[in-house]
């Protein structure tokens, strides 16, 4: 009989502390209307200082994995995909998985597909439960993007968030996620980058931050998304109309909205956090999955398409029978 891998619990964790457009007007030369209307972002969360991609991803597990109904000893599998880790090495994952008690099963973190990078470990851990090697994975995002965004850099700064999402995908007989795609292009690589690298001197201090060529990264996206959309549907031999609910990356709401658009989608089917969140990286899908989950927007039987983009290039979908 054919195996799938199917979700069966998400969990999330956002910072307390609220940072508005109109605290960011005290900080940079920007104004709310100018990021509202170019973003679609209103406010994100900030981690204090004692919460790091471990911390908080460790809240988004445990709630994941309560919403799954099982115990951290059944997991074979911890995928954390983060561009904002706790150290170089240990892996968070690995962190992670000694804060829970357990060892033995692999644990690694997904540092550099960026935004792209909850779609990599998902699709990841996809394969493995499909082929058998395991029954339960734990797969999330976690990012202190507040740490590595230049705060004097208007054309950054005000786009990204801190949290953490988390899914438990399961081994099942029946269909659940039904593909994955993944693919990247470096010929790209300079739209969006981090330049920091710990295995060769620091030259310049901007070199700690995220440097983005918006404009040029957000027709990318659009065409790339638009592509990706299509590959994703043929390939199950699915129509636009078969599709419940997009659940995005959650970078810009014009994106959002061009994408929607091109799946006929009324916006009051996509899952959006963006006005509240911003752009959380690795975790926006996610978190965003599991709000309208918990809300009940999201309902069993529903079909959902997954999709996420960020530095590399680096994207990925999935297509998924909740
Ligand atoms: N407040 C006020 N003005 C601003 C701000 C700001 N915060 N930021 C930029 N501007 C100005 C620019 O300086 C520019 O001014 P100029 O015309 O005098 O030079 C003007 O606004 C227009 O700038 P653009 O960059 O062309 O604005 P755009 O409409 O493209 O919006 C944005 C910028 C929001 C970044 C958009 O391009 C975008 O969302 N791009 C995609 C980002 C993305 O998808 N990221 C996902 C991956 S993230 C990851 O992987 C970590």
């Amino acid at each position: 009989m054919k195996k799938y891998s199917q979700i069966l619990g998400t969990g999330s964790y956002l910072p307390e502390k609220i940072l508005t457009n109109f605290d960011l007007e005290k900080i940079v030369d920007t104004t709310n209307e100018w990021i509202v209307e170019r973003t679609g972002i209103r406010r994100r969360h900030i981690a204090e200082k004692h919460e790091t991609a471990l911390t908080m991803g460790e809240k988004a597990a445990r709630n994941a994995m309560d919403a799954a109904g099982i115990t951290p000893e059944e997991i074979g599998m911890i995928i954390v995909a983060t561009t904002t880790p706790e150290k170089m090495f240990p892996s968070t994952a690995c962190l992670l998985q000694q804060r829970f008690g357990i060892a033995g099963c692999p644990a690694f973190d997904l540092n550099s597909t960026a935004c792209a990078g909850f779609m990599y470990a998902f699709s990841i851990a996809d394969q493995y439960i499909r082929q058998g090697a395991i029954k339960y994975a734990l797969v999330m995002g976690s990012e202190v993007m507040s740490r590595i965004v230049d705060w004097s850099d208007r054309t950054t700064c005000v786009l990204f968030g801190d949290g953490a999402g988390a899914v438990v995908l399961g081994a099942s007989n029946k269909p659940g996620v039904l593909s994955t795609h993944l693919h990247a292009d470096g010929t790209h690589k300079d739209v969006l980058s981090l330049d920091h690298s710990i295995g060769r001197p620091i030259d310049v201090e901007e070199e700690l931050y995220i440097k983005m060529t918006g404009n040029q990264l957000f027709k990318l996206a659009v065409n790339i998304l638009g592509d990706l959309f299509d590959e994703t549907l043929e390939a199950n031999s699915m129509k636009k109309s078969d599709v419940d609910w997009l659940v995005p990356h959650q970078a810009n709401i014009r994106i959002i909205q061009a994408m929607a658009k091109k799946l006929d989608l009324p916006l009051d089917r996509v899952a959006i956090t963006l006005e509240d969140q911003g752009n959380t990286s690795s975790a926006s899908i996610p978190l965003a999955l599991d709000k309208a989950v918990r809300d009940g927007r999201i309902q069993h039987g529903n079909t959902l398409l997954l999709e996420g983009f960020g530095g590399g290039l680096a994207w990925g979908s999935a297509l998924i029978k909740y």
